[in-house]
């Protein structure tokens, strides 16, 4: 991330093209190894069972997450963007590659167990109805991120090395995304590729689902002290102390709990029928323009007569303040910034669910021990009137996507460590 500037950073499927007529990729994927192992998939029914990583990264300054998945045969570790507002997973690719921007691995080397073009999951990653295949043996994507970033590129099949919690390994063959021709967003990380977790068939759990391996829930734990843990499956909580809502049946691109009112210190704002997702591709929240304008209204005259002072200056994030010495945590601002912010969504029925952003949730010390809001305004950075639950109001909470029920959920956690589970191997 490049210092003094505003980090836009919101990793949010926008649309996916299809690119089937794409001449620049050629099927000539030389030297892919063919992967077909005889270890695959063990095809054990282990649903039940969960897969953990951990997970490095902070809000501030890093501004992502990763998760080190490998892949391939003899398996190679690559560093992933971890995404719940996207479907796909894709490396970049040497395919060979025609764009690709600097990562830490070198790039990965396909097979040539080439994914074809009417295969179903193929046909999740295109609009319905708009894609022909002019090639059917493979199956050209391009998706296209919120922060102006995108990827092209061609599904392929490979080996992804997986421990369940119990210890027991399995190698199943799950389609990716080859990236050979990426756009660099707004902000680039330097990462070998996006792990996607989003609702759609492609995903890599939804495809474990298929296989019989996991139940096709995810969920992650991202620490406020950076790190965490992603879950794959349903055997690391306790259901009954999370706190469930439906996920939206009509905005089913995203992990969606469906429409919000904005509630600021436990009062109702008036503010209503915001359209919320989930995405820890997003470091940061984004409210609508009618939202944004309320929030800072408010926190400025709560803070009017204090000692803070706004400190245009300080360019980290578009809203500072300065104290009389420097913050050293979030903490140490609280003094000054008690109120809990709230989204009560209104999709469950009769009984209001709140997602709750205490000061943690919303604040960020910036290095120059000023601080800043963490919420930002959607509309600026063209969201429209998408409102992203980002990183930041995700710390210390566990949140869960069950694609099975159809539900979202979310738990205080400690997410300093990772859960620890007997290994009976
Ligand atoms: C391809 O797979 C077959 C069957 O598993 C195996 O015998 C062969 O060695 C593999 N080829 C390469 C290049 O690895
Ligand atoms: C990604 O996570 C790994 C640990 O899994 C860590 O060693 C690495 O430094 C991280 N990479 C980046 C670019 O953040
Ligand atoms: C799975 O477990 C084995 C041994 O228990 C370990 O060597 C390997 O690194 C683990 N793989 C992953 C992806 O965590
Ligand atoms: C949010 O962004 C929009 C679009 O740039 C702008 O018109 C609006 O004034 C902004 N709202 C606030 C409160 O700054």
């Amino acid at each position: 991330m490049r210092k003094g500037q505003v980090n836009v950073f919101i990793l949010l499927l926008f649309f996916s093209l299809s690119s089937a007529s794409d001449q620049r990729w050629r099927k000539a994927m030389m030297s892919a190894y063919n992967g077909s192992s005889s270890s695959s998939s063990m095809m054990m029914n282990r649903v039940g069972s969960s897969i953990l990583f951990p997970v490095h990264g902070n809000v501030y300054p890093t501004g992502y997450y990763n998760v080190t998945i490998n892949i391939g045969h003899p398996p190679k570790p690559y560093f992933l963007d971890l995404d719940t507002g996207s479907d796909l997973t894709w490396l970049q690719c040497n395919a060979p590659c025609v764009h690709c921007i600097e990562a830490p691995h070198p790039l990965y080397q396909p097979t040539n167990d080439l994914v074809a073009c009417k295969d179903p999951l193929c046909a999740a990653l295109h609009p319905p109805g708009d894609y022909k295949c002019e090639s059917p043996d493979q199956c050209d994507y391009e998706v296209e991120y919120a922060d102006g970033g995108s990827s092209l590129g061609v599904l392929v099949r490979d080996i992804f090395s997986l421990n369940y919690t119990n210890g027991i390994r399995l190698s199943p063959r799950l389609a990716l995304g080859c990236g050979y021709d990426q756009i660099p967003g707004t902000s680039n990380h330097p990462l070998d590729g996006i792990l996607g977790l989003g609702r759609g068939k492609s995903s890599i759990v939804s495809q474990l689902q298929s296989q019989g391996l996991v139940r096709n829930v995810v969920g992650h734990c991202l620490s406020g002290i950076g790190g965490g843990f992603l879950f794959f499956g349903d055997g690391v909580y306790d259901s009954s102390h999370v706190t469930w809502t439906p996920m939206s049946q009509e905005f089913t691109r995203y992990y969606s709990p469906g429409s919000a009112e904005f509630h600021f210190g436990g009062k109702a704002t008036g503010i209503k029928n915001l359209i919320v997702i989930f995405d820890s591709g997003s470091s940061y929240t984004y409210l609508n323009s009618q939202a944004y304008q309320a929030v800072t209204v408010l926190l400025k005259k709560e803070l009017s007569g204090r000692s803070l002072k706004e400190a245009p200056e300080d360019q980290t994030l578009p809203l500072c303040w300065k104290g009389q010495k420097p913050f050293r945590s979030v903490r140490d601002a609280k003094r000054y910034f008690k109120t809990v912010l709230s989204l009560a969504f209104t999709n469950s029925g009769r009984r209001k669910t709140q997602f709750e952003l205490h000061p943690e949730a919303y604040l960020i010390i910036s290095n120059k021990g000023n601080v800043c809001l963490g919420i930002l305004n959607g509309t600026q950075v063209g969201l429209q009137n998408l409102n992203v639950i980002g990183d930041i109001s995700m710390q210390d909470r566990m949140v869960i996507y069950d694609n099975e029920k159809q539900v979202i959920g979310w738990s205080p956690a400690n997410c300093d460590n990772l859960p620890k589970f007997r290994s009976y191997m």
